[in-house]
């Protein structure tokens, strides 16, 4: 049986590129899988989190989720931090992961910085939980942005260790799932640095519940090169600025990338910017005006989040006994 597992951490900002990397996608898929959405708070904390913020920003994702069209009753959405068995599945998970896999990982060296000691422990095991959210329903497949394939290969890694272990096919090796033309949406100001919920500049990304006048704006000052529209797909391997752009209007629009250059080829950048901020206005709008009423509306969104908990733990209840009895943690 094929099934999905992915999530969203609820740190604020949740930007264009959590919408066309990961979201966009689940909504077509949620047709042809059992799917299972997470809001993963533990993820969250991570790093350091206001705790009112978090209570908010994870009811702003759930309804960034609906908003975006995933049907709460066909699917499971849920908050981490409800299913006990993650962190149970990952204290295991831990107990088989060499340091060494954990070392290679790119996102832990990017956040941890210059400072790896002051680091904390939480960081640095983020993908064993990770592993666990995923294998913990045993999900086959698993729709991500780029930027999570490195955790996404360790999950595999892990699910194989545990396999090996004690010597039976338990766990499926998960498949990721990135595709589209935006499956890693670049900020704004700067071509090389990806579209991030923690920039500090509010100009580098889009967040989904910003204003039309706001998001015509910033794509108008966004960063570009003096040369007019490119001809070729060739020509965007040195031009990460138009390749973001016109990335994000043929995600939004539908179109594969080549279409898309032919499209605007040779001419310039205004006018393209002020045909993608035409069809992104009317995509966030619509999804962004959602998402505002639905987070307000708390009685309905944690109802939603309450019964997605139960669902998601009559999966993971069985799954995680039988863990248990592999392992040979007596249950009395
Ligand atoms: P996060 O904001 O880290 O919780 O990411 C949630 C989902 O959005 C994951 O599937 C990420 O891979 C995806 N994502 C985050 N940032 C980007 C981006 N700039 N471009 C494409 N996908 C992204
Ligand atoms: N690490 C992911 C991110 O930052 C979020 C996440 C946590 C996730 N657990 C997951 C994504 C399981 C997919 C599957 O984007």
């Amino acid at each position: 049986m094929n099934r999905i597992f992915s999530g969203v951490q609820p740190t604020g900002n949740f930007h264009l590129g959590n919408y066309l990397g990961a979201l966009r996608n689940w909504v077509k898929l949620q047709h042809d899988y059992e799917c299972i959405f997470c809001i993963v708070d533990l993820h969250a904390l991570t790093v350091p989190q206001d705790p009112k913020e978090l209570t908010a920003h994870t009811r702003e994702v759930a309804a960034a989720y609906i908003a975006a069209g995933i049907d709460p009753e066909k699917n499971i959405i849920f908050n981490q931090s409800r299913v006990p068995g993650h962190t149970q599945l990952a204290w295991l998970f831990s107990c088989l992961t060499p340091l060494g896999w954990l070392n290679r990982m790119t996102q832990f060296k990017e956040k941890a910085g210059k400072h790896r000691e002051n680091a904390g422990l939480g960081l640095y095991a983020y993908p064993v939980l990770m592993a666990a959210d995923i294998l913990l329903y045993k999900a086959t497949h698993v729709p991500v942005g780029e930027d999570q394939k490195q955790h996404l290969e360790l999950a595999r890694d892990i699910a194989g260790a545990f396999n090996r272990r004690y010597g039976r096919d338990f766990f499926p090796l998960p498949e990721p799932q990135i595709f589209g033309t935006a499956t890693r949406v670049m900020s704004l100001r700067d071509g090389t640095k990806k579209m991030s919920k923690s920039d500090p500049s509010d100009y580098s990304r889009i967040n989904m519940t910003d204003s039309a006048e706001m998001v015509a704006q910033k794509i108008r000052k966004a960063k570009t090169d003096p040369k007019p529209m490119p001809e070729s797909l060739a020509e965007l391997e040195d031009r990460p600025e138009a390749a973001n752009l016109l990335g994000i209007y043929a995600a939004l629009t539908d179109h594969s990338l080549e279409e898309t250059v032919r499209r605007f080829a040779g001419k310039g950048f205004s006018e393209f910017k002020e045909a993608l901020a035409d069809v992104a206005t009317v995509t966030l709008g619509r999804i962004g005006g959602e998402m505002q009423r639905l987070k307000a509306d708390h009685a309905y969104i944690d109802g939603v989040l309450r019964r997605g908990a139960e669902r998601a733990e009559a999966i993971a209840g069985p799954i995680l006994r039988e863990v248990e009895d592999i392992t040979g943690l007596l249950r009395p």
